[in-house]
């Protein structure tokens, strides 16, 4: 019996040994494209240093196009030993621009492009460490990095170096390492709304929309919305929502009070698109979004969602300017000490560097749970829309009003 049980055993691992390599040898080919001529001996010594990288050019629709494109198409030829690999040459948008202009001139239409100079906008990012500048705001703006040839963007952002996949670059997941998290969690929204959760049941059906079914609408680079990051445009329809829109705007600006201040404040954030102030490209944004919806649902219950989440996006600018008039009363009344540069104001894009308890508190109302409210309210979330949004603000409204009060209280003691 014992010995039966042996022999058996012995059997079976035979088995499962010549099954397993007649599988590896059925299932993982070795996929070699022509070496196109090597003569600069890139693949070869690569090969050796980085098999890795070599292997994924080597699957790559690059290597095994008919006209192979080569290490040096992209990287030059100049570099060719082991000291002078400061000579390669950046493979920069203009280089890829050379066989795809039609996706490196859509790309430079879209919000991706000014990525690298509205981070570089934001006076605090250059108070941190640099290392923090690079690894944290770096880390997700270089998509719109500015190149040394002077081109702008890293088109490895989505389909990365060097299989360089459309298929890779279809996925929610290409988007998911940048849009998450506190401020735009747009991809834990999608995920876990029926959108993504139908996506992530049945992908191979194509029932639900993913991000670029709605936001690379026929493969377009040029990203872009209506309302933008921070669900800040103008005009919009009636006086309340037109005058809380300009207090959070007064707010979102270190660059001063006066005139002069004022006017270069729009220019920058007209430059950069992050408040928009214009209506006609709003309303062919609108309707290039209902059409893609439109695609699977009626276009009224498309609408109807899309109208909500704008009254969404009006309340929660309402409930903001409201926590940023409390501050800049403190500020009025000299309660707030005034900034070194100047002005008497709150400066909502300090973030966690905002100088007081109550200004940290207006921060985290402003950039987490307005965001969350608004964005999740868009993409279809009921419970980022309240509980991780409205409901917070609500409770961030009411700590703001008892600081102020308590402050107030403070003043009037001494
Ligand atoms: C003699 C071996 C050798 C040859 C031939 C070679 N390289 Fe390199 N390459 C290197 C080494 C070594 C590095 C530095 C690796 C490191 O930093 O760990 C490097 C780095 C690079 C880098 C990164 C550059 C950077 O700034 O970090 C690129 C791109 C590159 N090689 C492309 C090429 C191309 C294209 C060719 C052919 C034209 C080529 N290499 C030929 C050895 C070689
Ligand atoms: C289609 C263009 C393209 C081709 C072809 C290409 N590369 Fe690259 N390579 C890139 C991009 C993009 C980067 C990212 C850095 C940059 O933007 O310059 C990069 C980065 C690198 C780096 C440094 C970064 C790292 O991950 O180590 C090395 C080394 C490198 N390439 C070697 C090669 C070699 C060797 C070949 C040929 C087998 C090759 N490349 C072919 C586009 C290309
Ligand atoms: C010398 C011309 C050339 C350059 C330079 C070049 N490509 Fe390509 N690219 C091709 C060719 C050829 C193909 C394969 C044929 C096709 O489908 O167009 C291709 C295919 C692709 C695809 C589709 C891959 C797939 O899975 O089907 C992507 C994405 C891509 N390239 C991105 C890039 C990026 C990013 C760069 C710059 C870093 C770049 N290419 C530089 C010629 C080039
Ligand atoms: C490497 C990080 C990174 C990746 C990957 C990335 N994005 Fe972005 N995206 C950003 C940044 C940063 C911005 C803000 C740009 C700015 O500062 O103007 C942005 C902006 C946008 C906007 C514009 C919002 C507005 O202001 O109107 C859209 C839409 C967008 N991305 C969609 C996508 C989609 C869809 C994908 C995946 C296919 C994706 N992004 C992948 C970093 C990324
Ligand atoms: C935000 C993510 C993202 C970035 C950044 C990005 N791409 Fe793409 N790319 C995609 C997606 C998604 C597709 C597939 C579109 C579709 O379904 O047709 C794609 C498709 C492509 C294709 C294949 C087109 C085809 O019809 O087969 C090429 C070539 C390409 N991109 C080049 C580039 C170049 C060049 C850049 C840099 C300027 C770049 N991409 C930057 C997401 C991106
Ligand atoms: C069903 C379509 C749809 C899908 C799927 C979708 N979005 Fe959106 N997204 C929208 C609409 C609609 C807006 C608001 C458009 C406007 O401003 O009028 C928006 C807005 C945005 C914005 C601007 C800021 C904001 O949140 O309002 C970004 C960035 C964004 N989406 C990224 C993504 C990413 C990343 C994914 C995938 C994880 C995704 N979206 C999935 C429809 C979609
Ligand atoms: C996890 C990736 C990530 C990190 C880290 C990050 N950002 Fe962003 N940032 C984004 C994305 C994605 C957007 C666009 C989101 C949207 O439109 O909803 C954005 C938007 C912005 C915008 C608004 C752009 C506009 O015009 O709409 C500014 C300004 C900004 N970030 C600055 C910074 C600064 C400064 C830092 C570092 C202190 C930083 N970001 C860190 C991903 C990141
Ligand atoms: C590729 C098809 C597709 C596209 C495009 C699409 N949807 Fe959907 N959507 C679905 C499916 C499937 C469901 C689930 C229907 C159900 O609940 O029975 C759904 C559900 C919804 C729901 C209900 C969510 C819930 O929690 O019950 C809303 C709201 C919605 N979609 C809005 C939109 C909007 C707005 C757009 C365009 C910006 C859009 N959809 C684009 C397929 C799509």
């Amino acid at each position: 019996m014992r010995r039966t049980l042996g022999w058996s055993a012995a059997s079976l691992t035979l088995l499962v040994f010549v099954v397993g390599l007649a599988t590896m040898f059925a299932t993982a080919p070795v996929i070699r494209a022509e070496d196109p001529d090597d003569e600069h001996g890139c693949i070869s010594c690569h090969e050796k240093l980085n098999p890795g990288l070599v292997s994924q050019w080597r699957q790559s629709t690059h290597a095994t196009a008919p006209d192979p494109v080569s290490c040096e198409a992209c990287h030059g030829d100049a570099h060719t030993t082991n000291e002078d690999a400061h000579e390669a040459k950046e493979a920069t948008p203009k280089v890829c621009g050379e066989c795809h202009e039609k996706q490196v001139e859509q790309f430079k239409k879209g919000k991706h492009v000014l990525a690298e100079a509205s981070a570089n906008a934001i006076p605090m990012m250059g108070q941190q460490p640099k290392v923090v500048q690079e690894m944290a705001c770096t880390g997700c703006h270089d998509v719109g990095q500015t190149r040394e040839d002077g081109s702008v963007g890293r088109c490895d952002a989505c389909h990365t170096r060097h299989l360089f996949s459309v298929e890779e670059a279809r996925q929610p997941e290409a988007c998911e390492t940048c849009h998450m998290g506190e401020d735009h969690s747009q991809y834990e929204m999608w995920s876990s709304s029926k959108h993504g959760v139908i996506h992530h049941i049945m992908p191979e059906k194509g029932r639900a929309p993913v991000c670029q079914t709605c936001h690379m609408q026929d493969g377009d680079h040029g990203v872009i919305t209506g309302w933008g990051f921070l669900g800040l445009r103008l005009p919009v329809p009636d006086k309340q929502w037109t005058d809380d829109t300009m207090t959070i705007v007064k707010a979102i600006g270190p660059w001063g009070r006066d005139e002069e201040g004022m006017a270069a404040r729009v220019g920058a954030i007209q430059a950069l698109k992050l408040a928009r102030l214009d209506d006609e490209t709003f309303q062919k944004l609108r309707t290039k979004m209902l059409d893609t919806c439109t695609t699977c649902h009626a276009r009224s219950y498309a609408e109807k969602h899309l109208k909500q989440a704008d009254e969404v996006i009006r309340e929660t600018t309402h409930l903001l300017a409201k926590a940023v008039r409390v501050v800049e009363a403190l500020y009025a009344e000299g309660i707030l000490p005034e900034t070194a540069d100047g002005p008497k104001h709150p400066d909502l894009l300090l973030f966690y560097d905002s100088p007081t308890e109550i200004e940290q508190e207006l921060y985290r109302m402003f950039l987490f749970h307005r965001q969350k409210a608004f964005q999740g309210a868009i993409h279809a979330n009921p419970d980022y829309m309240h509980w991780y949004g409205w409901a917070k603000m609500k409770s961030s409204m009411q700590r703001i009003e008892a600081l102020a009060k308590e402050m107030r209280k403070a003043k009037e003691a001494k």
